[in-house]
This record gives C-alpha cells, structure tokens and sequence, in this order.
C-alpha cells in the first residue's frame, strides 16, 4: 500500500475563472521508504503541493490520503524542510531541534535530541547559537528538527537551495548516505536537474499555469551515488531528457544528431562540460 496518495488534486487561489488553476488534477502514489524528486520551474506550484501533503493547506478539489487517512491539517508524521532553516536565534542548537517536541508538550527525549544531533554530524554543537553556525550547519539543524519528531514521511523544499555550490554538493552527499541509514520516504522538491537526478529514486516534472506532472519516472541509478555519478552517461541521458521535458534544450532544433555534442553545450552554444546553474 502507498503510504501517500493524491488523487485528483487540484488548487485555485480566489474565485476569478480566468485565472489558471495552481495545481491541477495532480494523482499519484508514494510508496514507504521511497525518494521522490520534484523538478520544476519557479512558479508551477511545487511548494503549493508541498504544503498541501503537509496539511497547512486543503486542497480546492480531490483528496490527499496519509497512511490510509485523509490529511485535514499538519501532523508530526509529516514535516517539513524549507530553503531557510528557519531556527530560533535566542535558543541554542540542543534547544532548537527539542523545540517541537516540547511544543507538542511532549515530554522531552534528550537522549533522542542528542542522538538526533549526533546524525546530522553536529555533535560537539549542542551549545552554540544559531549565528554561530554555517549555512550548511544550520540546515543541518533544521533537518535535525525534523528528524526528531520521527516523521514517516520528510517533505524538504528546495532545503539546500540558499546554499554555495559546495557545500549544497556535500549536503546532497550527507543526504544520500543518512538516507542508506534511516528508512524514511523523502518528498524532495528541487529547481535544479542534476540535484533531482542524483538523489531520487523517482523524479517528478512539473509543468505551470496549470501546474501539473509532465514527468514521473523511476531513476535505475545504481547507489551508492556520489557528484561521480553526475559524470555517468546513464546519467546525462536522464539529464537530457529532463531538460527536454522542461522544454529548456531540444537536441534536433539545434542540428545536433550526436547526443554527446549537444551534451556537452551550453544553451547559449559554449561549451562546458555542465550547465550553467540558473
Ligand atoms: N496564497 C496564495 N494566493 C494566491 N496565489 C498564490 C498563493 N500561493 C501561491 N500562489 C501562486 O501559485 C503559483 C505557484 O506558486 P508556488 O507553489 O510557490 O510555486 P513554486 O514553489 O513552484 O515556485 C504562483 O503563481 C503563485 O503566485
Ligand atoms: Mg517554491
């Protein structure tokens, strides 16, 4: 059984009925333990979806179905990673990531906050403030927060988006392997192809106005995957295809007939062996 289902999902904001539909007629299902990517362009409704599976938001139409229940609000089986690690400036990392366990007024586990810090590679920490961290640290935090409500179910927006190149590349590696760990279903929503290549099992492409599924494919990458993996040509296949599906490159429109030429072109036809990040 999926532990996640959508069936017919769709969101309008207002009541104007000229306006394109944010989402629509989105279905499908997410199994346990899987990885799912979500890649689309800025504006086709990838964080609307997200909040919807959520639950900070009801759908207009169709229904959202959580481990057999329909989802009518927030729930600490599903949370949530954004772009901003979001902590608390005045509370340091131990208490950050025991904040929703005591919101919850649950009674607070400090052996699982620690052990919790101590997979995110943030032992030694526990004290400093939140400016005190990286960037790379800080969202480390945040994904500690999550993880401490024992979610089934992460949902992370674009969660290393605001990051510098290389440490987004060691944070999508820290990903990969605390994913080998933990068996946890991963709802990962992405603008950056090689990024929903390299970590899903399964890659969704969104499309706007309405925003839809375009794309929904297995990706049979071998794991353990690594930034070695992005050099693959298994790799740059998916890649081109995505690219084509997101309208970005078509290899016939420009002359090429050799997959390997137009891969290794920019889209203004200099050449580099990766693309020009947006
Ligand atoms: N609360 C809202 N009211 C009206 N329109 C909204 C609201 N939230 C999002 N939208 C619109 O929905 C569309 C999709 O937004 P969003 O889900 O944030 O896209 P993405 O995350 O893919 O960039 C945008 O056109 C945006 O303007
Ligand atoms: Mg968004």
């Amino acid at each position: 059984m999926s532990l996640l289902s959508l069936h017919d999902v769709s969101l309008r904001f207002g009541n104007d009925p000229q306006r394109p539909s944010v989402l629509e007629s989105i279905s499908l299902e997410v199994g346990e333990g899987e990885f799912v990517t979500v890649l689309g362009p800025s504006g086709c409704g990838k964080t609307s979806l997200l909040r919807l599976i959520a639950g900070f938001q009801e759908s207009t139409g169709g229904e959202i179905v959580f481990d057999g229940q329909k989802v009518s609000g927030p729930s600490a089986e599903r949370v949530v990673v954004f772009q901003q690690a979001g902590l608390y400036p005045w509370l340091n990392l131990r208490n950050n990531v025991a904040f929703g366990l005591k919101l919850r007024r649950r009674k607070v586990d400090w052996r699982l906050v620690e052990e919790t810090i101590d997979i995110v590679g943030l032992k030694g920490y526990e004290s400093y403030a939140p400016y005190e961290l990286s960037g790379g640290m800080q969202q480390r935090a945040a994904l500690a927060r999550a993880l401490v409500m024992s979610p089934r179910l992460l949902l992370m927006d674009e969660p290393f988006g605001a990051l510098d190149a290389l440490t987004r590349q060691r944070m999508q590696e820290f990903i990969l392997e605390l994913r080998e760990r933990l068996d946890l279903t991963i709802f990962f929503i992405t603008h950056d192809v090689e990024e929903a290549i390299l970590l899903g099992d399964r890659m969704l492409i969104m499309q706007a106005e309405p925003g839809r599924v375009t794309f929904d494919e297995d990706i049979r990458l071998p794991r353990p995957r690594s930034e070695a993996t992005t050099l693959t040509p298994e790799f740059q296949v998916i890649r081109q295809r995505a690219l084509q599906t997101l309208g970005r490159v078509s290899i016939a429109a420009a002359g090429f007939t050799d997959l390997d030429t137009a891969l290794s072109l920019n889209f203004d036809g200099s050449s580099s062996a990766r693309e020009q990040r947006a």
